[in-house]
């Protein structure tokens, strides 16, 4: 009698399935390289990897001005407080500062974390100049900005909601890129906005230029904080350093993660004018935020997602990764509705179901993911060639087919 010996990846799934929460569902793939767009699993199999760990690896795996800065401050300083200067983390708040036109940067590790803080700060700000009342936020149906209480009281998705009643009061939600409904849900107590400039999980949707000038002008109009959640779209994704620059806005509030430290965690939440500095001695902080090596890894990241001649590249690419994949939105027309996005973010909208799109994806050995049910999310690292596009949207193509016949 012959056996069929369990693969690396299989016994990997069944070790993980006995100790790990299955709050991630049923994973199957188990990457343990990368390099470049491309990354191996545990036997071997190669991908095209076009989610970068869904918008974090902006610099593709491994980059070598990355992994080289985190070697050094390993071997130098890891770890010390926040009750010291850091100097790498003055470093990176100057870059962000100056690449974005807001003046101070308060650093913490995830995303949730930034808009947590915006949110803190926001009402923190209103309810001293207003009074205690002022403390409702505008946010969005189809957002998503984490999973910490606040952070997710400001979320849209049922899916992210259910079962953890009751929430944080005052977030009113609107109908996205609606203006007028803004205003009609807009009473005397709101004291900000809060939106995703692109948003990601919501469905690779972008805020039009117009709504996010309209926005920008009832804020100021109405004394109210403006803040654009530049997580997912943000650190050059778009071809410009921050989405809103597409727009050129200026946002009050700017939370930030994913991509800043090219996949090292990190965040930060920069602030513009009189909200630099609500956050006084002692009202907001972290033990980890903006330490030594995160921010080592965030300066060698900033320094080239910043640069304008590679941010005119990823506007390029950002077109060309568009018209590869409305050719196939043309081939497919029955499965395929329309392509959105901004630079490499970009969006294949199906007529149908896209759920189990990805798994079909991996046996053609591309990485991609699905969204908001209808949505293919195509993330590539921004450091992708002409050559891995077309080759990327030959294996959308092939996949596609397969998953038309299913
Ligand atoms: C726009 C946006 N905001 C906030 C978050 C939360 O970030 P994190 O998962 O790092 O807490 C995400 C994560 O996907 C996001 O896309």
């Amino acid at each position: 009698m012959s056996t069929i010996s369990p693969t690396a990846g299989q016994l990997l799934k069944e070790r993980a399935e006995r100790v790990l929460m299955p709050n991630y569902g049923s994973r199957d793939l188990a990457l343990v390289r990368g390099e470049g767009c491309w990354a191996w699993d545990a036997d071997g199999n190669k991908y095209l990897d076009f989610l970068a760990g869904i918008a974090v690896n902006n610099l593709g795996h491994c980059h070598p001005a990355v992994v080289d800065a985190i070697q050094k401050q390993a071997a130098k300083l890891i770890h010390t407080s926040n009750g010291v200067l850091i100097e790498q983390q003055i470093e990176l708040a100057e870059l962000l500062c100056e690449g974005t036109g807001m003046d101070r940067a308060l650093f913490a590790n995830s995303g949730a974390e930034v808009t947590e803080a915006a949110i803190k700060l926001a009402r923190m700000w209103s309810v001293e100049k207003f009074g205690p009342s002022r403390y409702k936020i505008i946010v969005f149906k189809g957002s998503f900005h984490g999973r910490t209480y606040g952070a997710m009281s400001a979320t849209w998705s049922p899916k992210v909601r259910k079962g953890f009643e009751p929430f944080v009061p005052g977030f009113v939600f609107a109908e996205f890129n609606d203006l007028e409904d803004v205003k009609a849900k807009w009473d005397q107590d709101v004291c900000a906005v809060m939106l995703e400039t692109v948003q990601g999980e919501g469905g690779v949707r972008p805020a039009t230029p117009e709504f996010l000038h309209g926005l920008r002008q009832l804020c100021t109009e109405r004394q109210a904080v403006f803040v654009c959640d530049e997580v997912q779209c943000g650190m050059g994704r778009s071809g410009k350093r921050m989405a809103y620059q597409l727009a050129g806005v200026q946002p009050d509030l700017v939370p930030l993660a994913k991509a800043l430290a090219g996949g090292f965690p990190l965040s930060a939440l920069l602030a513009k004018g009189e909200f630099a500095e609500v956050f006084t001695k002692g009202r907001h902080g972290t033990t980890f935020g903006g330490g030594p090596l995160a921010c080592a890894a965030g300066v060698a990241s900033t320094r080239v997602l910043f640069d304008d001649a590679f941010l005119t590249e990823v506007g390029r690419k950002g077109c060309k990764l568009w018209g590869l994949l409305a050719d196939i939105a043309k081939e497919f027309p029955d499965l395929c509705n329309h392509v959105r996005g901004v630079g490499l973010m970009q969006g294949l909208v199906l007529k149908r179901d896209a759920m189990n799109f990805p798994i079909v994806a991996r046996r053609h050995g591309i990485i991609v993911n699905a969204t908001a049910e209808t949505v293919i999310r195509i993330l590539p690292p921004l450091i992708v060639s002409d050559e891995e596009l077309e080759e990327g949207a030959r294996r959308i193509r092939a996949a596609m087919a397969e998953f038309a016949a299913s």
